[in-house]
């Protein structure tokens, strides 16, 4: 049974690529995810096999049996990350390990076969040397990359799948928001949790996000752009966002994020932020903070700014919060001073514009 150690790649390149003028329009105006490149990587799992099939292939649908696990009790895992273009010409991805290693972890707490960290970021090495045509180039976009895998066995038992379809897709991307967003209005979910206690919040898998969008509709009628979710307990520890961890910039320069609990997702930005924060010489806590504390702050001027970040969202803004019980504005409603400095210290490496002193870029070509 192969673990996959010394699997290498088929490659079959597409034989109907979009043109260089095709690939030119779709990347005047990417947005988020709706745009999708050439190629995709597949690899291939069951259980007397182990890994097997490695493939670069053209991007088509896949071949699904209706009564395929996937569809019916959500045994799915994925990753996000990003190639970004260089000053030089070049690309690189950012802390690929750390995805890898917490593909692993979601792997493990949906009973899934864990892929080899060294395969998941071959694959995704690959698909960007492939498709490097598609990389952007205009100022903070990005090639965004998903890994996925799925359960993939024909079955209608409730047990984990025999089988399973890893697969990496490739989509340029600008902004997360529409228009860029200079600050986000947040909503304060009180009639949904995203995630209890012994539940699947630190791990990165489809169920998460498809519990949270009764939610985000809420919010959505409201007028807000992505809610805040508190703790499943007591309903009054802030959490996280939909698809972001959260930060918060206090009077006297210092910054805190809620503490991996086991119901956030561990932020690779977040944990990159926290590094880039204590380099500056700031104080970074990671502690619980109520939204009665957050509302209390905001309004007696103790709370400076907050902002949201992942790797989708870079580092975005909070302008206002509103609730049920909740209504105030962040500061003067825009983006603050510490944000856009953190943000700047985190793209400028990202982008290949300052020294990367962390070691966190893994150059492509
Ligand atoms: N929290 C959730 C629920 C997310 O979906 C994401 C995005 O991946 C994050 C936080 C931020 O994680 P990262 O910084 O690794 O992208
Ligand atoms: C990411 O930032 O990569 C995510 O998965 C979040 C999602 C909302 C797009």
């Amino acid at each position: 049974m192969s673990n996959g150690d010394a699997l290498t790649f088929d490659i079959e390149k597409n034989s109907k690529p979009a043109t260089a003028s095709e690939r030119e329009t779709l990347l005047q105006n990417p947005g988020f995810g709706r745009i999708f490149t050439d190629h995709m990587v597949t690899i291939r799992y069951s259980q007397d096999r182990g890994w097997h099939g490695a493939k670069i292939e053209a991007r088509k649908a896949l071949a699904l049996d209706p009564a395929t696990v996937v569809l019916h009790y959500a045994q799915e895992i994925f990753e996000g990350m990003k190639a970004y273009h260089l000053p030089d010409g070049g690309a690189a991805l950012f802390r690929p390990s750390a995805n890898a290693q917490r593909f692993h972890n979601s792997a493990e707490r949906l009973a899934m076969p864990p892929l080899p960290e060294r395969l998941f970021v071959e694959s995704v090495r690959e698909l960007v040397k492939i498709d490097r045509e598609w990389i952007p180039t205009a100022e903070g976009a990005s090639l965004y990359l998903r890994p996925f895998m799925i359960g993939s066995e024909s079955a209608l038992g409730t047990r984990p799948a025999t089988d399973y379809l890893f697969c990496v897709i490739a989509s340029p991307v600008a902004s997360y928001f529409k228009g860029g967003a200079s600050a986000v209005t947040l909503w304060v979910s009180e009639n949904y949790t995203r995630a209890a206690p012994g539940g699947t919040g630190a791990a990165k898998c489809g169920g998460n996000y498809a519990a949270s969008l009764s939610a985000l509709a809420e919010g959505q009628r409201e007028g807000c752009d992505q809610v805040v979710f508190l703790d499943a307990v007591e309903k009054r520890w802030i959490e996280e966002l939909g698809g972001m961890n959260i930060f918060f910039v206090f009077d006297d320069g210092s910054l805190q994020t809620p503490p991996l609990t086991g119901t956030i997702l561990p932020g690779i930005t977040r944990d990159s932020l926290i590094k880039l924060g204590r380099d500056m010489g700031l104080t970074v806590r990671e502690e619980p903070y109520s939204i009665e504390q957050w509302q209390a702050d905001a309004q007696s001027g103790r709370l400076r700014e907050a902002f949201a970040c992942g790797t989708a969202a870079v580092v975005t803004p909070i302008g206002k919060v509103k609730g049920r019980k909740h209504n105030f504005t962040i500061g003067d409603g825009n983006a603050g001073a510490t944000t856009l400095r953190l943000k700047a210290a985190l793209t400028d490496i990202q982008f290949g514009r300052a020294p990367d002193k962390n070691e966190w870029l893994d150059r492509l070509f």
